[in-house]
């Protein structure tokens, strides 16, 4: 289970899922920098390791591997990881060079780990996406698994991120979840998607988001933009500024 900390109730999800499937049961924390961009939050990314490691003592996780920058790209480190089709667009468009960053970290951890399973949260839902295209391209033998978005209960989905939110930022949020609840629900019921996704992208401005980055509707596998709702597995991705923070959420139609 690869994760850069900060652990959440989401990352237990994760670690609950992976004591079903496995044995043993390995998570690393590594705040990756090769997938944060220049003007991106890497130094102020939350760190908790302390508590992060009893959080996972206490639900039984067998081995916290937690390199650091050295070890994983040594003086001379030269080599990129790209991985097109899933990495184009959304956030792949708005983070140049943000995947790669993804896709080398998790190449490098899945051979140092050697997992039967990997377990990645839905709520990246592009990087499970180009994760899973990356395994199978790179001839990984191993399994990924998605877990559901684990949300607080009034619905905003949990994130790392969500710490650097001011209460009335947290409040406004919640616009987010909503729209895309909203959104999937008139496409179900045969609204045009351009419509409702219109619809959407307003309604989380007025709350209070600013630079919406996308609100679309996307084939569940390829990622590719769908214009209308053809039964097959999709999903609706956003993301979105609010104050300094950029948040992203999805939901499956
Ligand atoms: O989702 C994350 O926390 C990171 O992108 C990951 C998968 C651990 C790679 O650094």
């Amino acid at each position: 289970m690869p994760t850069m900390g900060a652990l959440h109730a989401g990352h237990l999800a994760l670690v609950e899922a992976a004591k079903a499937q496995a044995d043993a049961v390995i998570v690393s924390i590594f705040v990756n920098p090769a997938q944060f961009g220049p003007n991106e939050d890497l130094e102020s990314y939350p760190r908790t390791m302390e508590r992060d490691c009893d959080v996972l003592r206490a639900c039984g996780v067998d081995m916290l591997w937690a390199p650091d920058a050295s070890t994983m790209y040594p003086q001379g480190f030269a080599t990129q990881v790209h991985v097109a089709g899933p990495s184009t667009g959304y956030c792949g468009g708005s983070r140049p060079g943000h995947f790669d960053g993804v896709a080398l970290v998790v190449a490098k951890l899945f051979h140092q780990i050697e997992p039967d399973v990997a377990l990645f949260g839905e709520k990246d839902f592009q990087q499970l996406a180009v994760i899973r295209r990356m395994a199978r391209d790179l001839d990984f033998n191993l399994n990924i698994i998605g877990v559901p978005i684990v949300r607080d209960a009034d619905g905003l989905a949990l994130s790392s991120r969500n710490a650097y939110l001011t209460p009335a930022e947290r409040q406004s949020a919640l616009a987010l979840p909503r729209a895309l609840i909203g959104a999937s629900q008139a496409i179900r019921d045969g609204e045009a998607v351009g419509e409702s996704t219109a619809r959407a992208m307003s309604d989380i401005k007025a709350a209070g988001f600013s630079d919406v980055d996308y609100f679309t509707l996307a084939d569940a596998v390829t990622l590719e933009a769908m214009t209308g709702y053809d039964g097959r597995p999709a999903r609706l991705l956003a993301a979105a500024k609010i104050g300094k923070t950029r948040l992203i959420d999805n939901i499956a139609l």
